[in-house]
C-alpha cells in the first residue's frame, strides 16, 4: 500500500481512512455508481457541487494479460476533484493480470479496489469476464482468495444476483462468505435481466442476513423516500445509486435530509437549467464540434429528460439536438421557471434498444 494513500495528514484522515469509516459505521453511506463513459473527473465535479456521494466508484478498468490501467481513468483518480474517497473498479479473469492491475492502481490514491461480477455487456460476458463469471462460482472462489490475499487496501465487489435465474444467489453467497471482502455492492437483477425489470430488494436482504461484511443497496433508487423505503426493507449498509444521480444530482442530499428527518429540497427549474449548463461547459474538455458534444451528452440527458416532462417533450426535442443554439434554446423553454422540480423518473415511452434508460422505479 502506498504511503500517499493510507498516511494521515494534518488536514485530516485519508481516504482510505474515511472508506473504512464508513465501512465500520451503523450510519448508512451514499455511493456514486461507476458508469461506463460517465463517471469521468468532470462530471463528478458537477456532481459534487450538488452535495455529492459519500463514494466514487471509477468506471472499469479493463484488465487482460498485456493491459496497462487506462490514462483517462486513472486521471479520475489522480485529479480527484471531489475530496471524497474513490475506489477504482476492475474487469476481467486473469488472476496475475489482475493482482498487477490492482498492484499499480494502489500506487495512485485510491481508497479502495473493487472488482465487477455483474457486466451484462455481451460482449463483456461471453469471455467470461463481468457478469460472465458468474456461471463459474469455482473460478469466482479462486479470484477472489487470489485478489483478496494480494490487495492490502479495502476490496469489494460488485455483483448481481445471478448469471439466468435469482436462486443462482445462494450458491453465490456462499463463495462470497468465505473470502473476507470489505463490501458487496448488489443489484437486485441477473446479468440477463440487464438493466430494466423489477428489483429484488428481498434477495438484497437476504445477502444482508447472510453476509458477514456490509452489503450496499444497487438497482432503482429514485428518490429519498423510497432509498429510505429500500434500507429499511433490506438493512443494507447504504445505496449505491447510478442513473437516479444523473437524472438528479441533489439526491444524496435529499437523501442525507431524510435521513435526519428534514423534509428534502427540491430544486427548481433553473437549478436543473443550471446544472444542465454545467454539464455542458464543464464536461467539454476535449477540442470536439459543438454537434459531437451533445451527442455525447444525450448519454446524460437520457435520464434527465426522464424527470422533466410527463410527455416526453424535453427528451425527444433533445434526441434531435446538434447546435449549441438548439440545446439552450430547449433547455431554456422547459426549465427557466422557479417551480419545484420532483425530478422523479416518469413513464415515458422508450424503444427496446434504449436497455438503460426507460421507467427505472
Ligand atoms: C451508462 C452506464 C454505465 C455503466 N457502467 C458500469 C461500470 O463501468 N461498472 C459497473 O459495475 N456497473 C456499470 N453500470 C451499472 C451501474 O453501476 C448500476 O449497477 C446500474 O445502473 C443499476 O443502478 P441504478 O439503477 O442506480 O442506475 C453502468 C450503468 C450505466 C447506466
Amino acid at each position: 500500500m502506498s504511503q500517499k494513500t493510507c498516511s494521515t495528514t494534518a488536514s485530516g484522515p485519508s481516504h482510505v481512512e474515511v472508506y473504512r469509516q464508513a465501512l465500520a459505521s451503523s450510519e448508512p453511506f451514499s455511493a456514486l455508481a461507476p458508469m461506463q463513459a460517465v463517471s469521468s473527473l468532470e462530471f463528478w465535479q458537477v456532481m459534487q457541487a450538488r452535495g455529492g456521494p459519500d463514494l466514487y466508484f471509477t468506471e472499469y478498468f479493463r484488465v487482460h494479460s498485456t493491459s496497462r490501467p487506462d490514462r483517462f481513468i486513472l486521471r479520475s483518480i489522480d485529479q480527484n476533484p471531489t475530496g471524497r474517497p474513490v475506489i477504482a473498479q476492475m474487469i476481467g479473469n486473469d488472476i496475475p493480470a489482475l493482482i498487477k492491475t490492482a498492484k499499480e492502481l494502489a500506487k495512485h490514491p485510491v481508497a479502495g479496489i473493487d472488482l465487477n461480477l455483474g457486466c451484462p455487456a455481451p460482449i463483456v460476458y461471453k469471455k467470461c469476464a463481468g457478469g460472465g463469471l458468474l456461471r463459474e462460482p469455482e473460478r469466482v472462489d479462486a479470484i477472489l482468495g487470489s485478489l483478496r490475499e494480494a490487495i492490502s487496501l479495502p476490496f469489494s465487489v460488485k455483483t448481481r444476483l445471478g448469471f439466468e435465474a435469482s436462486h443462482e444467489l445462494d450458491k453465490l453467497l456462499s463463495v462470497f462468505a468465505r473470502h473476507p471482502l470489505d463490501l458487496l455492492t448488489l443489484h437486485g437483477r441477473t446479468v440477463k435481466q440487464m438493466y430494466r425489470s423489477a428489483v429484488d430488494y428481498d434477495a438484497i436482504a437476504k445477502a444482508v442476513t447472510s453476509l458477514p461484511f456490509p452489503v450496499l443497496i444497487n438497482g432503482n433508487v429514485h428518490s429519498a423516500k423510497h432509498a429510505m423505503q429500500v434500507h429499511k426493507q433490506t438493512q443494507g449498509a447504504g445505496w449505491m445509486i447510478g442513473r437516479g444521480a444523473i437524472r438528479n444530482p441533489w439526491l444524496f442530499d435529499q437523501i442525507r435530509a431524510l435521513a435526519k428527518g428534514q423534509e428534502p429540497a427540491l430544486p427548481t427549474g433553473q437549478d436543473v437549467l443550471a446544472y444542465i449548463e454545467d454539464l455542458y461547459h464543464t464536461l467539454r474538455y476535449i477540442p470536439v464540434s459543438d454537434e459531437a458534444h451533445i451527442n455525447r451528452l444525450k448519454k446524460y440527458l437520457n435520464f434527465i429528460g426522464l424527470g422533466i416532462d410527463r410527455n416526453g417533450e424535453f427528451l425527444h426535442a433533445m434526441r434531435q439536438t446538434r447546435t449549441r443554439e438548439a440545446f439552450f434554446h430547449i433547455a431554456r423553454q422547459h426549465l427557466d421557471h422557479a417551480s419545484p422540480m420532483p425530478l422523479e423518473p416518469l413513464d415515458i415511452p422508450m424503444k427496446p434498444r434504449d436497455v438503460l434508460a426507460g421507467v427505472h422505479r
